[in-house]
């Protein structure tokens, strides 16, 4: 019972939080790069303020973040002691295409994650790669405007292809868009999008989505044709939506609010839009243009499994009164719930009813990616931390997690916490919100000696591992 065998246990990074090295390498500038820390971010990640370049009034995180360009190595050896079969991390487009319309990949780049993922199975790691993480070259958000254009599909198929010949037999399992929704919610950061004044801004993003998503057809359509071994999976800012109250409005909120995200699921796993999807863009006059051949590309190449990030349920209510703004989703408060130093509610619980709505939702097997919490650490001198707090969040996560498993025979395949490194967070761009087992010497404005220790959750997160997600205590 519990977990099955060969479940994967690790963690999930994504370069543009913990890599660096931004101009090394034969690396081209992205979207991801040009997001500072501070107040201003907000406007930059949601395509408000066009920030296409550095300037001298901002500290860009991005740029040094953890320095795992250089020490993946030291960082992938913590990770395998403390057990990790499975490690999730993201490809810097800008490392492998510098502006992104190249003809020829950059081999510098492509020898650095074949060594990346060399290292991981040296230690019996399977990598999880993810294609783009908020990630696009920043040559193709100024000559082409990001996702908005169609050629995007073409540079992003060239991108799969080189990944999928290069790493045949290095790594199987593939996602194609991290939180591929989170393009509503942050377009800058999801798709390179910045907005013009007047501009339809739901026009535009429904026209972005829709080429990420035969973008992300064609991607499992080359990664099976490559190797028929290779899994490709979309990935989905989850959370159940909750309405406030009982009334049939709130309840109607909450049905449409959740269906405003799986949209984009329901087309890589069900291989169509959905009605209500049609309609409503039809209606609100945002319909994106389609060629010839796309509703068939669709069809033809759904994803081979579901995977998501989970952090909280979300709560909807029809009255003015009740809405606050928490993570990069509106919402109203649940008053049932605790929340994080950020203000995420903490929901253990509804980990599971996500889990069962989304394997309701699609029946294919679910690849839990993302979970965990983003906290404050004191590190005494030796930079070890006590972090029993992150410890009870993922416990209590990860005891729903199994429930959903054995109690609702929910098939799961592996289960990447975020954040096992700290790294720079990607809503505010701050180092402090940690979320790993294991510290690293850095601040906000990017002082400190980068040197890594390990706080206490990484000897527990060890032991859930080992007894294969029994141990909890
Ligand atoms: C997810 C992203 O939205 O949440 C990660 O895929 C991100 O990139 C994580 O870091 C946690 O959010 P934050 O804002 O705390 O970094």
């Amino acid at each position: 019972m519990g977990f099955p065998e060969g479940f994967l246990w690790g963690g999930a990074t994504a370069a543009n939080q913990c890599e660096g090295g931004f101009d090394e390498g034969g690396r081209g500038l992205a979207n991801v790069d040009v997001a500072p820390v501070g107040p201003d971010r907000a406007a930059v990640v949601t395509g408000e303020r066009k920030m296409f370049a550095f300037d001298d009034e901002h500290f860009y995180p991005a740029k040094g973040a953890i320095d795992m360009y250089h020490r993946y190595r030291e960082d992938i050896a913590l990770f395998a002691e403390m057990g990790f079969t499975c490690y999730r991390l993201s490809i810097a487009w800008t490392r492998i295409f510098p502006n992104g319309d190249e003809l020829e990949p950059n081999e510098e780049g492509l020898a650095y994650y074949e060594d990346l993922f060399r290292c991981c199975r040296e230690h019996n790691i399977e990598p999880l790669v993810t294609i783009t993480h908020f990630d696009c070259p920043m040559h193709l958000i100024e000559e082409y405007g990001g996702w908005r254009n169609r050629k995007m599909i073409e540079f992003y198929e060239r991108l799969c292809r080189v990944l999928f010949t290069r790493y045949k037999g290095l790594v199987r399992y593939w996602l194609t868009f991290n939180e591929i929704n989170m393009i509503l919610h942050a377009p800058f950061m999801g798709a390179g999008i910045c907005f013009e004044p007047g501009e339809d801004h739901d026009a535009i993003k429904y026209q972005a989505a829709h080429h990420e998503l035969v973008a992300s057809a064609l991607a499992t359509k080359i990664a099976h044709e490559v190797d028929p071994e290779n899994k490709v999976g979309c990935m989905l800012a989850s959370g159940s939506v909750y309405p406030r109250t009982c009334s049939p409005d709130d309840v109607w909120a909450a049905m449409e609010y959740a269906r405003e995200n799986y949209f984009f699921i329901d087309v890589q796993a069900r291989g169509a839009y959905p009605p209500y999807a049609l309609k409503r863009l039809e209606r609100k006059g945002v319909m994106p243009k389609m060629e010839r051949g796309d509703e068939e590309i669709l069809a033809a190449h759904t994803v081979d499994f579901v995977s998501f990030s989970y952090y909280n349920t979300r709560c909807v209510s029809t009255d003015p009164a009740e809405q606050v703004e928490g993570n990069l989703f509106m919402g109203a408060r649940n008053p049932y719930l605790e929340e994080t130093q950020w203000g995420w509610p903490i929901d253990p619980k509804g980990f599971r009813t996500t889990i069962n709505e989304i394997y309701d939702r699609y029946q294919k097997p679910l690849f839990v990616v993302e979970n965990g919490l983003g906290a404050v650490d004191e590190p005494d001198e030796n930079g070890y931390v006590e972090d029993d707090y992150r410890i009870d969040y993922l416990r209590a996560h990860i005891e729903q997690m199994r429930l959903a498993v054995e109690e609702d025979g929910v098939p799961l395949m592996g289960y990447t916490m975020w954040g096992p490194i700290d790294l720079v967070s990607a809503g505010t761009g701050e180092m402090k919100k940690r979320y790993g087992f294991i510290y690293v010497d850095r601040d906000n404005l990017g002082n400190g000696t980068l040197a890594r220790s390990r706080k206490k959750s990484f000897a527990w997160y060890k032991k859930v591992i080992a007894s294969n997600g029994e141990d909890l205590a």
